[in-house]
């Protein structure tokens, strides 16, 4: 397959909190808030003009996921193998401007999550990426980091992201993530990231279950938690290392009820000799599943 997605390059969330998103993202987690003229903000990880952007909406999830391709060859490529699929794949050339890019097209996956794929990213090396934290993050050719989606049919959707998308399984952990909910979760890469995408059959009603960002130090991660922890910020997963990228990472949970995960320290794969895995847990250590706290009854009279 010659024209494939090669990096998790944007993603787009609607969120109903845009103040205590600031607050969460540029505050506690160190990423560049940077709003726009039309109400929408760009989250900065790196020299990308966009790598998270932030719509106002009641939605809380989720609005669509960008993947990057080589040039305009493998979009044109990719955008035939998707209609010849029968997928309704978009031309979404006038979108591309409020992108950052220099052409992208649209198409749903199999359980109606909106994906786009571009090429031509904006780099915004004229003004520099600035954490407000003094963080870097870990992107390059390895993209902005991962999502999870929540997924109902994971064999079709395995089967849509690796024949269609070029996406290749790194492994599967057969666990209980949340003690008395036993699942399969299958984590897929598409560069040297050991997974830039995961699929969960979980019954949520997001579409998503994290986001991933990576830092270059092990210190920013315990800064993060910290800020974190001192702002009140719930902590979905307590500190830990995965036993399949080796993350060391916690889970604060974002305004919008679902979580980012904050790591370093992730696995580089060489697609090369990689052999698929499995795994019988998710974590070598920690990744302390804790609930969230009750929202507060209303005083009675
Ligand atoms: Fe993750």
């Amino acid at each position: 397959m010659t024209a494939k997605v090669e990096a998790l390059g944007y993603v787009g969330l609607e969120v109903s909190d845009l103040a205590a998103w600031r607050d969460f993202a540029a505050g506690q987690l160190g990423l560049q808030w940077a709003p726009r003229d039309d109400g929408t903000v760009d989250i900065r990880l790196d020299s990308h003009a966009i790598r998270i952007r932030i719509h106002e909406g009641p939605r809380d999830d989720l609005a669509y996921a960008g993947w990057e391709v080589r040039d305009a060859g493998a979009l044109e490529e990719l955008h035939d193998r998707l209609a010849a699929k029968g997928i309704a794949v978009e031309r979404a050339s006038a979108d591309a401007a409020d992108r950052r890019v220099l052409d992208l097209i649209r198409f749903p996956d199999p359980e109606g999550n909106v994906h786009e794929a571009y090429y031509g990213p904006l780099q915004r090396t004229d003004r520099p990426f600035v954490s407000p934290t003094g963080a870097r993050f870990k992107t390059g050719a390895q993209g902005l980091g991962h999502i999870v989606l929540a997924c109902r049919d994971k064999a079709v959707m395995l089967g849509f992201f690796q024949d269609v998308l070029g996406f290749r399984i790194s492994d599967h952990i057969r666990t209980e993530v949340i003690p008395g909910r036993p699942l399969e979760i299958s984590f897929l890469r598409c560069n040297g990231r050991h997974h830039s995408l995961a699929l969960a059959p979980v019954p949520i009603p997001k579409k998503i279950v994290h986001l991933m960002v990576e830092t270059t130090s092990i210190d920013e991660v315990g800064r993060a938690m910290h800020r974190c922890m001192a702002a009140g910020t719930h902590l979905s997963f307590t500190l830990g290392r995965h036993s399949n990228d080796n993350m060391l990472s916690f889970y604060p949970l974002s305004p919008s009820g679902f979580d980012i995960e904050y790591g370093w320290g992730g696995l580089e794969v060489e697609d090369e000799s990689w052999h698929v895995l499995t795994h019988e847990s998710n974590s070598a250590w920690g990744h302390i599943f804790q609930r969230p706290p009750r929202p507060s009854k209303p005083a009675s009279n």
